[in-house]
């Protein structure tokens, strides 16, 4: 486990933004995890930069997002199709064909995420996965629960997410209240993982993913057995840590 500390949100971007370009130079046809959310906004942004200044080349890279709510199509500006294309996808060389999103208005949801862990399968898995963390600590949308759930899956989500969440919609009756995601197996099995998290908000989860016990309840804490994952975090999100962990 590798902990980056950086001085604020920006360069907390930065680094991150350093290592998906990285990951993009040495291996072309990458398979990337993303996430949406405020966290990873200007780590996109630079990204963006890069591609328009220096031409970093998306035409060979595949995308899976780790989540979809239940409910909103792709048009729908709250959905995270949404968010993605207009974010960061739009903004770059990436095939739509390469970009994949859980379909949040599939019918049957099952089928939909055995469909998606299939489809994570066949194009080799995911190389480099981007997360946040909830201020619950979950990861993707895998809420604090009595057992981790391995692949993707249909979630209720915690009282904590939707009103966390409820800061992009007009009021909190229009958060929805379930959600697709990628499940735990499906991260830990990603070949390299980068979670961020910047502002105080996040301290508490922080610490509990890096320095408390593995547990579903805090399913950010599964990270402390992944072979190769990196924490970057800004000063307050570091801020709970440990001197000998700074
Ligand atoms: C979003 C996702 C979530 C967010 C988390 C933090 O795709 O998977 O786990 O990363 O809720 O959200 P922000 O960055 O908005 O604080």
């Amino acid at each position: 486990m590798r902990i980056l500390i950086t001085t604020n949100y920006e360069e907390m971007s930065i680094e991150a933004a350093k290592i998906v370009a990285g990951q993009i130079y040495l291996k072309p046809a990458s398979v990337l995890g993303l996430a949406t959310g405020s966290t990873p906004l200007k780590m996109y942004e630079n990204l963006i930069a890069v591609h328009k200044t220096i031409g970093l080349d998306f035409s060979q890279v595949t995308t899976f997002n780790l989540d979809e709510y239940i409910g909103l199509s792709a048009d729908n500006p709250q959905s995270y199709h949404y968010f993605m294309y207009e974010n960061f996808f739009k903004q770059i060389n990436i095939r739509r064909e390469n970009i994949f999103i859980p379909d949040g208005t599939a019918e049957d949801i099952f089928a939909e995420s055995k469909n998606y862990d299939a489809l994570i399968e066949s194009k080799g898995g995911i190389d480099l996965q981007i997360l946040g963390i909830g201020q619950n600590a979950h990861i993707g949308f895998n809420e604090p629960d009595i057992k981790f759930e391995a692949t993707t899956h249909k979630v209720k989500l915690d009282d904590e997410t939707i009103s966390a969440n409820s800061r992009f919609f007009k009021n909190v009756d229009e958060v929805p209240k379930f959600a697709i995601s990628m499940g735990i197996k499906n991260i830990m099995l990603a070949r390299r993982v980068v979670l961020l998290a910047n502002g105080k908000n996040k301290a508490a989860a922080v610490y509990k993913a890096l320095c408390g016990s593995v547990t579903p309840e805090a399913p950010a804490s599964i990270l402390q057995l992944h072979q190769d994952a990196t924490f970057i975090l800004d000063k307050e999100a570091a801020a709970d840590l440990p001197q000998d962990l700074k």
